[in-house]
């Protein structure tokens, strides 16, 4: 908490909406915005009740909003079905035969779902998880490849009132045990396996594994996918396929209270151990829905496509619920950008007539380095609006999102959110907010955020400091299941009444926020969270290791790069086949995404005199070669001179 927080960024381009777009758009001048926001902000009961009403509810609520911090409860006493407003009130009216999901597999299948079909999807599952016991609260863990059935399954856990906790298909076996344990699941949706750069990622094989620790378990239910031999338990596996041919493709939804728990998503914390963040389900729609509405501008001739996993909140909000909700067609994509080229996605952008396009930093980075010609290849004249999120955009990847996929003409929404936030919280307006390349500029409806001092004071313009929400949002997670105290530790305990976000953050002149980065122990890693604590528990999780650190290193493709320190047992030789089997290791325990890029084997890590290990100071060496900073706390400063040395630096 004590280092102040620095930027350095000044962006002076600024790209005003074009007239065309602004004068189709809901929103079309700062002024409006200014006084929307204002009202939502004043009077959330009045802005929030309007926004909810254009959902579909069996009982209107009684109280918009009962918020005693940092309990929150919206829509009090209303009662909705979040699976009928994605999918059965489209189905039942003109979008029936409208596509709800247009599907390409990596190896090059495709399958068109309309809104007709997805209702009848979902409810024979529905049935299916019933057939196996499923109860309201239950909880569901899926594991999927980004094929159309995980968002069956989720919506199926939807309709019945089951909790979904949907795992990354990228993660182990053992992140499958953890949240198993964690979430009391007692049943699970897979597949046998998932198409990723032309492999098979093998999720049967990896639930089998993780089945064999964790015994709570009734059934598993397997979508064939890739048609590889798996193993089926009898009395516990059964095939999606034959499951669903036994039962009814019709299913009466039932109406569930609006704080009735929706899914529970895990995501680091600066612990080792992922937080199982936990949504509900009327104010978490109301904000997914709103924000398709207002920040991605979203009509029913659009063609949408969020390239995110299910596996994350992204996925969740933005692939599922909100685009859903709209009734809007999209496309979904199972596998890798440059499978078999980086021209993939452009491909399928000119194929499809995708309108609106939502990634992540990182893929833009990657498609950069790629080189211009994949994109120049492609009519990509459909597109009208971009998207970007997942960490700060880099303001020269903004300029060749916006030129090379834009072709100048397409404003780009940077939105700034978070798994716990559960929908966009800081974001253009495309019709009406100046967009500066880096910044994700102005809180959306409903967000008072702020920039606070340690103190608690607001920071002046430009001044560093954290990111703080001041005010309740219908989206906002309810806590971190089954642990109340960590979940007001963690978000609510630095200034009263207040949600922290982790993020260091500064607002310009014009009250654009400029988002730094994380104040915590988290990395974030291709616009993925990753608790360094995590990643080093699972090195000393192995039998050679004594101790670790793990810090970021500043990385152009992934923004930051995995750097581990480790420091062996006795009598154990540093070998270049030993630092192979840990990066190995800790893609087994935690999966690919936090193998570490570097690690380096230390004779001894920097601590204090209390024998806290200082990151900070590995942090510096790792970015710059060398450490300037504050040493004065460190016990020995020869440990760091050895490390300088070894890393050739000093
Ligand atoms: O540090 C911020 C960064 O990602 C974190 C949230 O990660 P997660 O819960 O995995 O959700 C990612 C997708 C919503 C934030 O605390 N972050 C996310 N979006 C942005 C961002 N940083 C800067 N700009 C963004 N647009």
């Amino acid at each position: 908490m004590s280092n102040k927080i620095e930027s350095h960024l000044v962006e002076d381009r600024v790209f005003k909406p074009s007239k065309e777009f602004s004068a189709k758009a809901r929103i079309s001048s700062l002024s409006q915005y200014k006084k929307l926001w204002q009202e939502s902000v004043d009077k959330p009961n009045v802005f929030w009740a309007r926004e909810a009403k254009e959902l579909s509810w069996r009982q209107t609520w009684t109280k918009v909003l009962d918020w005693k911090a940092p309990d929150a409860k919206w829509f009090v006493g209303g009662k909705l079905n979040v699976c009928e407003n994605c999918v059965d009130r489209h189905a039942a009216g003109p979008r029936r035969n409208k596509a709800a999901i247009i599907f390409e597999g990596e190896p090059g299948d495709k399958r068109v779902i309309t809104y007709g079909q997805l209702q009848r999807e979902v409810s024979q599952f529905a049935n299916v998880l019933l057939a196996k016991g499923v109860k309201a609260k239950d909880r569901v863990l899926v594991y999927m490849p980004m094929i159309p059935e995980a968002a069956v399954a989720m919506l199926a856990c939807a309709r019945i009132g089951a909790v979904h906790s949907v795992v990354f298909g990228g993660f182990s076996s053992d992140s499958i045990v953890d949240r198993l344990e964690d979430s009391g699941a007692t049943h699970v949706v897979t597949a046998d396996g998932g198409w990723r750069r032309g492999k098979i990622v093998p999720l049967k094989d990896n639930v089998d594994e993780a089945l064999e620790r964790y015994k709570g378990i009734k059934s598993v239910v397997v979508f064939k996918r890739t048609g590889q031999d798996i193993q089926m338990k009898s009395g516990r596996d059964t095939w999606w396929h034959d499951d669903i041919s036994k039962v009814s493709a019709k299913h009466e939804a039932k109406a569930f209270d609006s704080e009735h728990p929706l899914f529970i998503l895990y995501t680091s914390g600066s612990t080792g151990k992922p937080k199982g963040i936990l949504h509900t389900s009327g104010g978490y729609l109301t904000g997914a829905y709103t924000t398709c509405k207002y920040v991605f501008d979203m009509r029913d001739e659009d063609v949408y496509w969020c390239t995110a996993d299910v596996g994350w909140i992204t996925g969740h909000s933005y692939i599922v619920y909100g685009p859903l909700a709209m009734g809007v067609t999209q496309v979904m994509y199972e596998g890798a950008p440059n499978q078999p080229d980086f021209g993939r996605f452009w491909q399928m952008v000119e194929e499809y007539g995708v309108t609106i396009f939502y990634t992540a930093p990182t893929a833009i980075r990657a498609f950069i380095k790629a080189g211009d010609h994949f994109p120049a290849k492609h009519d990509l004249s459909s597109l009208r609006l971009l998207g970007s999120v997942g960490e700060p955009i880099n303001p020269e990847a903004w300029m060749w999102y916006h030129e090379k996929i834009g072709g100048g003409r397409c404003p780009i929404v940077d939105t700034w959110w978070q798994t716990e936030t559960g929908a966009i919280m800081i974001t253009p307006l495309p019709g009406c907010t100046p967009l500066k390349p880096g910044t994700a500029t102005l809180p959306f409806f409903g967000v008072d955020a702020a920039i606070l001092d340690e103190e608690g004071h607001e920071c002046k313009p430009n001044e560093g400091g954290r990111l703080v929400i001041r005010k309740p949002w219908p989206s906002m997670t309810r806590t971190i299941y089954g642990d109340k105290g960590r979940y007001k530790k963690t978000y609510w305990s630095d200034y009263k009444g207040m949600y922290t976000a982790g993020d260091g953050a500064r607002r310009d002149k014009q009250g654009n926020f400029w988002i730094v980065g994380r104040l915590d122990d988290v990395l974030n890693v291709s616009g993925h969270r990753l608790g360094t604590a995590e990643v080093e528990s699972a090195l000393v999780g192995h039998p050679a290791v004594a101790e670790s650190a793990v810090v970021g290193r500043p990385d152009d493709l992934k923004g930051q790069a995995v750097v581990a320190f480790v420091t062996l047992k006795e009598g154990i030789e540093g070998t270049p086949a030993l630092q192979k089997e840990l990066r190995e290791h800790v893609g087994k325990v935690i999966g690919a995404i936090a193998k570490p890029d570097d690690l380096h084997f230390a004779p001894a890590l920097p601590k204090t005199r209390s024998g806290k290990i200082m990151r900070r100071l590995l942090k510096e060496l790792v970015a710059t070669g060398n450490v300037t900073g504050n040493t004065t706390t460190l016990e020995d400063f020869n440990v760091i001179a050895t490390l300088q040395k070894n890393l050739g630096s000093g």
